[in-house]
């Protein structure tokens, strides 16, 4: 795997790949990987010719009072499971390289990004979609590959690249959880032996909200309602929100819709800001 620091470096490499006629995969993340990551690598490894992967923490979607300073990193680590995975490129700038001094131009999604984490993290957003847009200009991919754990991420970046017609196919996949159904996230590292087991409170939520669904329960507040429940037997948890939404236009929804629901929620476990959902 070969590593690459420079943004105008790394876009003269995609370009050849391009002017070859080889298909690109991307996965941008924030790195201290996890099998979330590797299950979005493998899948961009059987779709394309050459897969491109970024770490890159990204300081414009943390606000003043987040965890930028203390989100985990470990590069060697990460170095050693993208290699064994057979990533082609890494993309590995640094902060000066993405930004510089005189930095002034930013990409934002209006009303998707006004809900749920938005709402929470309102500068979060605006961020997000600014390094993706630089992102997908630095390694020019087909297809770049997003988790549905951030949910409401992967609808707006979606939106983003439909509304400035950005020549990228989007791919969402699936949650990557851990035996006990905890979803899989860099944060986890945060927690201590106790948080760690109440963290399971997320997805027991979501699985007693299925459990009535399934049953035929479409009252949204009646859904809602058995969650708060469910975390409230966990002693640590404060819950920031627990909201059903639409999942084309994110807005509020009274009864579910099959097809169109997304569920999610976000807790506090002690310091810890987990978040989860289930896609209906
Ligand atoms: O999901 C993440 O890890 C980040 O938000 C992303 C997409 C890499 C942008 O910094």
């Amino acid at each position: 795997m070969r590593i690459v620091y420079e943004p105008c470096q790394m876009q003269k490499i995609a370009s050849k790949y391009r002017a070859w006629g080889k298909t690109i995969g991307f996965i941008p993340t924030m790195g201290y990987l996890h099998e979330g990551h590797i299950s979005l690598i493998k899948q961009a490894k059987k779709d394309n010719d050459v897969v491109f992967v970024s770490i890159f923490v990204n300081p414009t979607q943390f606000a003043p009072n987040e965890d930028l300073d203390k989100y985990p990193r470990d590069i060697k680590r990460d170095e050693e499971m993208l290699t064994k995975e057979g990533v082609d490129f890494l993309f590995y700038p640094t902060v000066e390289n993405m930004y510089s001094d005189n930095f002034q131009t930013y990409v934002t999604v209006d009303n998707l990004t006004k809900v749920l984490e938005g709402a929470s993290r309102p500068t979060h957003f605006r961020g997000v979609t600014t390094v993706v847009n630089k992102l997908f200009n630095i390694t020019k991919p087909n297809k770049a590959y997003f988790g549905k754990k951030d949910a409401q991420q992967l609808i707006v970046i979606k939106r983003m690249v439909e509304d400035l017609n950005i020549d990228v196919e989007i791919i969402g996949m699936p949650i990557v959880r851990e035996k006990d159904g905890l979803a899989m996230s860099s944060r986890n590292k945060y927690l201590n032996e106790k948080e760690r087991k109440d963290a399971i409170c997320l997805y027991k939520s979501l699985q007693k909200a299925k459990e009535l669904i399934d049953n035929g329960i479409k009252d949204t507040q009646a859904v809602k309602k058995e969650m708060e429940n469910v975390i409230n037997a966990y002693s640590i948890p404060k819950i920031d929100y627990i909201n059903i939404n639409s999942l084309t236009t994110l807005k509020e929804l009274e009864e579910i819709k099959k097809g169109d629901t997304l569920i999610s929620l976000a807790v506090f476990v002690g310091k810890t800001r987990l978040i989860d959902n289930l896609w209906i």
